[in-house]
């Protein structure tokens, strides 16, 4: 049962919870009308102390067509954090008037602190650089319904895999999964962090291996999950500058992948996919976006303990 949980980091569900969830957003996706009233009273509370389209506007409208409602900021320069309130007084605030409340904050660790100073269910919605567990479901659900098991397969993540949250959550989520192989690609000062590297793919014995050359690999892989260099998380423009554009995947790149490789990327992109792949049927990342309302609906309905009406 995922009613009144907090969904912080990918681990905090079990393989089963997932499951549920999946088989969840499953049955919304093919009966939509069905679930039109399941969160009809609930009020869902978005607190984006940074930038957001998709996973603001994805929760947004999976609340509302759950029958819910909705409120919130999209940048803290309207809610009181400028005077200095702390992230524990607001969610105590927002806890009066709310049922549950999604979270995306610059800082690591926020929406843990949100969830320490309230009942109602947090959303971890993105943590500076550390985990951004909807998009997991999201990339998740997205893998289930088109390749239809998360088992057996070659895992390229591309880009900057250093503050790439997305990337963090995933290889999480997925190691707990059978015969999974990550290949990592990324310049050397963008690689995955220590403890992922040390307390989650060495620790459970996961096969990967770092690379710098997507071309190299290209060929092996089942999915290549592209990632953009995260500008806002770089403390030095010069050194944004000379690794923004170090990945670009292109249709003629694509010739050298396999026909079944599916192409994922949570998001917004810049310039690491030219839009001359949007046109191939191994892209899926417009796909995904829409996958990641309907998997945020099952969501908010499981914890809630939304009912069908
Ligand atoms: N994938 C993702 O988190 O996109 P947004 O930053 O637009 O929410």
């Amino acid at each position: 049962m995922l009613k009144g949980k907090s969904l912080l980091e990918p681990m905090d569900f079990s393989i089963e919870e997932y499951e549920e969830l999946f088989t969840l957003a499953d049955d919304i996706i093919a009966n939509p009308s069905k679930y039109a009233h399941s969160c009809e009273g609930k009020l869902l509370a978005t607190l984006f102390y940074e930038p957001s389209t998709r996973t603001r506007f994805s929760f947004e409208a999976a609340m509302l067509r759950l029958g819910g409602k909705v409120i919130g900021f999209s940048e803290p320069n309207s809610s009181s954090a400028t005077k200095g309130e702390s992230i524990a007084d607001t969610i105590r605030t927002v806890a009066c008037y709310c049922d549950i409340a999604v979270i995306r904050h610059p800082k690591e660790g926020a929406p843990r602190v949100a969830a320490q100073n309230t009942d109602i269910p947090v959303i971890n919605a993105g943590d500076g650089g550390h985990q951004h567990p909807t998009q997991t479901l999201t990339d998740l659900l997205t893998i289930r319904s088109e390749r239809g098991s998360f088992s057996d397969m070659t895992v390229g993540l591309c880009g900057d895999l250093k503050f790439g949250r997305t990337v963090h959550s995933l290889i999480k989520a997925l190691s707990r999964y059978q015969n999974i192989r990550f290949i990592l690609i990324s310049p050397e000062e963008l690689r995955i962090p220590e403890y992922v590297r040390k307390e989650i793919l060495i620790k459970n014995g996961i096969a990967f291996e770092e690379v710098e050359r997507m071309q190299d690999v290209l060929s092996k892989l089942d999915i290549l999950y592209m990632t953009r260099v995260q500008r806002e998380r770089f403390f030095n423009e010069q050194d944004y500058i000379r690794l923004k554009d170090s990945y670009i995947l292109d249709a003629e790149k694509m010739k050298q992948a396999k026909d079944s490789m599916m192409v994922l990327h949570p998001l917004p992109r810049v310039n690491e996919i030219a839009v001359d792949v949007d046109a191939d049927p191994r892209a899926l990342y417009f796909k995904q976006a829409k996958y990641g309302m309907y998997v945020r609906m099952a969501l908010i309905m499981s914890l809630l303990g939304g009912e069908i009406k």
